[in-house]
């Protein structure tokens, strides 16, 4: 799609962990095959602030890059989808914070999830963190939507058992929270209860063998359909406690 789409000069956008870990090669090996110029930023932390996101638009824009791709957890897909919108609308970060501040659409963004589980990859919000007043900003646009994303159980098998846990809960408490939600319709319903189904069944096979490739694509796939199903439905108390005590104290919103 990308090179279909005629991008010739990509922002990679992830963290040091995966980096270290060669996740993204495996995306570079490919662009590599294809000459295709890529710039790697892995300066992306969990729980992205507006620091690390600044730094992100500056260095996208220095290296004249025409499309970005995401390769991580939420916390690198978050981040990735602000510094698309905001090279895209040629503005800070922090003016894209509220609902529809954006007057452009964004750099285009692909995103290759690492974890299953906030299911960013297919919602129109971003979370960062402001580190001075410790809340967590929220931006809220369509225009936020990646373009695509690739599913892969292959890059998510290496995921730490207790990652695989934590974040697979966030699954189930997004699908949970949709299918209560006073929002939910038929296809909220239906996507909600898909992602419930299968983390009952298949978080506990990927926590015990990550290397269960079934596993990790249904988990993968639930991840999706949660963001499919809270992107319409929207979410509940859970994850509003979760986001006051995440950006006080500086931990996951799964572990709260
Ligand atoms: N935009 C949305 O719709 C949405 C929804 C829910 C949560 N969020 C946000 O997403 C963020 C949390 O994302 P997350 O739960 O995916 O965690 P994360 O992206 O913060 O990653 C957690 C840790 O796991 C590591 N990791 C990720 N993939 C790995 C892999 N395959 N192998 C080894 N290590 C790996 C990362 O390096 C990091 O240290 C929060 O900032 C939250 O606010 C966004
Ligand atoms: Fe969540």
């Amino acid at each position: 799609m990308l090179i279909n789409e005629g991008n010739t000069n990509v922002f990679i956008v992830t963290d040091a962990v995966l980096n270290k870990l060669g996740i993204p090669a495996k995306v570079t090996d490919y662009l590599d095959a294809k000459n295709i110029s890529y710039h790697v930023y892995d300066g992306i932390t969990p729980d992205p602030t507006f620091n690390v996101v600044e730094e992100g638009l500056r260095q996208s824009i220095a290296a004249n890059c025409d499309a970005i791709i995401a390769i991580g957890g939420g916390s690198v897909i978050d981040a990735a989808k602000m510094i698309a919108m905001s090279q895209g609308n040629k503005c800070k970060p922090q003016q894209l914070i509220g609902i529809l501040k954006a007057r452009k659409p964004s750099a285009p963004l692909y995103c290759v999830p690492t974890t299953a589980g906030t299911g960013s990859e297919a919602t129109l919000g971003a979370v960062i963190s402001d580190d001075k007043t410790h809340q967590k900003a929220l931006s809220i646009d369509p225009r936020m939507v990646p373009l695509a994303a690739a599913i892969d159980p292959i890059i998510m098998k290496g995921m730490p058992a207790h990652i695989t846990a934590d974040t697979g809960i966030d699954v189930l408490t997004h699908a949970l929270e949709a299918w209560m939600s006073a929002n939910a319709s038929v296809e909220t319903d239906y996507y909600a209860a898909s992602a419930v189904k299968s983390v009952m069944h298949y978080l506990p096979l990927a926590y015990k063998d990550g290397g269960n490739l079934k596993a990790r694509e249904e988990m993968g796939i639930a991840a999706h359909y949660g963001g499919i199903a809270f992107n319409k439905a929207g979410l509940g108390y859970v994850h509003a406690i979760a986001h006051q005590l995440g950006a006080y104290y500086s931990i996951p919103s799964w572990s709260c």
